[in-house]
């Protein structure tokens, strides 16, 4: 590992109900660059919150280059070093990528008067260290998520970062931006500081880390090389099974029944063009082509939230026009939103409140009062369904692990049992183990009738889980392919981004 720069040592930690981590240790060496693994509720974020000192351990110590702290407080992680980038990123959006990487550098010497020179040398001294170029002068609400993570590192800098770590950064950004932020990485390692890593994308982790920790169920597994595991040994270690998936087919009886949603040359200007599909009960449709394809827009317009320039929308032959997301409710069709951690959860309202809040009609009784036995025979229902990671469904959301937020949000939709559900990336942040329970009920919900669209950009995902798949480029369907098991994930990615398939797709 070359020389330790921090240990974590003996971390246990419970919340009401729950051992989040038990007798944990971390080694990591200076200038590393290491992944955390495990599935939805192991201890992950947890451990990171500890060794950034916002969430005292009940038991165990951190030693950074030597110096042990028994409760690390959050001002003494960050005087040591440690900096941890959260998914929101903590920036402020109305303020500009100068001040928002200098602030708290201006903030730590209590500086009176605001010095716009300084700000602006702070900021450019810190990017170009990065070896990065972002007009200083532009709101960060502005940015892309990408080029404001890249602000986000811009500032640990500033603060004299050995150890930055990063709670999944790839959720929500493109495969070029991957690209782009583990060049960077691999920057700050040039220049002796370290990241640790959280990733449910598997590929992602083999491609950047050099040594790999696995956690489940709060306990460690253990610490891998990450040169000396496969994708199913690893697998193997997160979850203590092997997954396997049969393709999802469907009868010659379902081909022959007309379509419950039809679309026909639909178009967006700016967005897409001529965009015609359809899907019947039964179906799994995948789409699938890299993020500005698209593939969102015109799932956003079906479901009544992006209104088409022009073409046709039918739902079980009929024309319809659909102009909000409650007609496209009231016409069964449903969408799950890809961004989820900001879009759909009440963080401060219990996960059953959550998952009925879409069906909340239906629970109401004439005298308009809400039918309690029905909510809970429901909520619990869905949690069970979904394995969501908690003591009770009356806690409150935000107690979950990221993945079973995630989880509530997929309940809610699911609960208001929709003719055709559309699934915008259905597993984004999901464990690899609970990815492959999602598409079993997703497969199941399919097979009892409903119509589904699976929208993702894993090329594995639609193979694995859609009887039929559309591609989309620059806006229109470039391509389909009736019969996903009679091709390879590299012709598909020769589709997807219209080039030649001799380079391994990555997802
Ligand atoms: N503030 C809290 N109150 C109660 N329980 C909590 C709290 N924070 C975390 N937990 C519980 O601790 C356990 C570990 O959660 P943690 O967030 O560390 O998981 P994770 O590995 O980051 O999962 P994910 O991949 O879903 O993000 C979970 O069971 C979670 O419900
Ligand atoms: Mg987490």
């Amino acid at each position: 590992m070359g020389e330790l720069f921090l240990e974590a040592r003996n971390i246990s930690k419970a919340y009401e109900g729950v051992q989040a981590l038990d007798n944990v240790g971390l080694s990591l060496g200076k200038g590393s660059i290491h992944c955390l693994v495990g599935e939805n509720g192991s201890g992950k974020s947890t451990l990171i919150k500890i060794i950034g000192g916002v969430v005292t351990s009940d038991a165990g110590e951190i030693v950074i280059d030597g110096g042990h702290f028994h409760h690390l407080s959050a001002i003494e992680s960050i005087r040591e070093g440690i900096q941890i980038i959260y998914q929101d990123l903590s920036l402020f959006p109305n303020l500009t990528v100068a001040e928002n990487i200098s602030l708290n550098q201006m903030v730590e010497r209590r500086t009176q008067v605001v010095d716009w020179k300084e700000i602006r040398a702070i900021a450019e001294r810190a990017l170009v260290e990065l070896g990065e170029e972002i007009d200083l002068n532009i709101l960060v609400e502005d940015l892309s998520v990408a080029r404001k993570q890249v602000v986000a590192i811009g500032r640990a800098l500033t603060q004299n970062a050995k150890l930055i770590i990063m709670d999944e950064p790839t959720s929500a950004i493109t495969r070029e931006e991957v690209d782009h932020l583990f060049e960077v990485i691999h920057r700050l390692k040039a220049k002796g500081i370290g990241t640790l890593f959280v990733s449910h994308k598997l590929n992602e982790v083999f491609e950047i880390a050099e040594t790999v920790t696995v956690l489940r169920d709060g306990r460690k597994v253990g610490d891998y090389d990450a040169s000396d595991l496969t994708n199913d040994k690893l697998t193997f270690l997160m979850t203590g099974e092997t997954i396997e998936y049969h393709p999802y087919t469907v009868d010659s009886q379902v081909v022959s029944e007309p379509p419950v949603l039809e679309v026909r040359n639909l178009t967006r200007k700016d967005e897409y063009t001529d965009v015609s599909f359809s899907v019947r009960r039964g179906e799994i449709l995948g789409i699938t082509g890299l993020i500005g394809s698209g593939r969102t827009e015109v799932a956003l317009s079906v479901c009544g939230l992006n209104q088409p320039h022009s073409g046709e929308i039918l739902v079980e032959s009929e024309p319809v026009t659909i102009g909000s997301p409650r007609k496209a409710n009231q016409l069964g069709i449903s969408y799950l939103p890809e961004d989820r951690l900001t879009q759909g959860l009440f963080q401060h309202q219990s996960i059953g409140d959550n998952t009925v809040i879409a069906i909340l009609r239906r629970l109401l009784s004439k005298l308009g009062l809400i039918d309690w036995t029905e909510k809970t025979r429901v909520q619990d229902h869905w949690v069970n369904e979904l394995a969501i990671k908690t003591p009770s469904a009356e806690v409150s959301a935000s107690s979950l692990s990221g993945g079973n937020q995630q989880r509530v949000v997929l309940a809610k939709w699911l609960a208001t049992e929709p003719k055709v559900f559309f699934l915008d990336g259905p597993t984004i942040g999901i464990d690899i183990g609970s990815k492959s329970n999602i598409h079993e009920i997703i497969r199941e919900l399919a097979r009892k009738g409903m119509a589904i669209v699976m929208i993702s950009d894993e090329i594995e995902e639609v193979r694995n889980n859609c009887n039929r798949i559309l591609i989309m480029r620059k806006g229109r369907i470039a391509g389909e392919i009736e019969d996903p098991t009679s091709v390879d994930d590299a012709e598909i990615f020769r589709q997807i981004s219209g080039k030649n398939g001799s380079e391994v797709p990555r997802t």
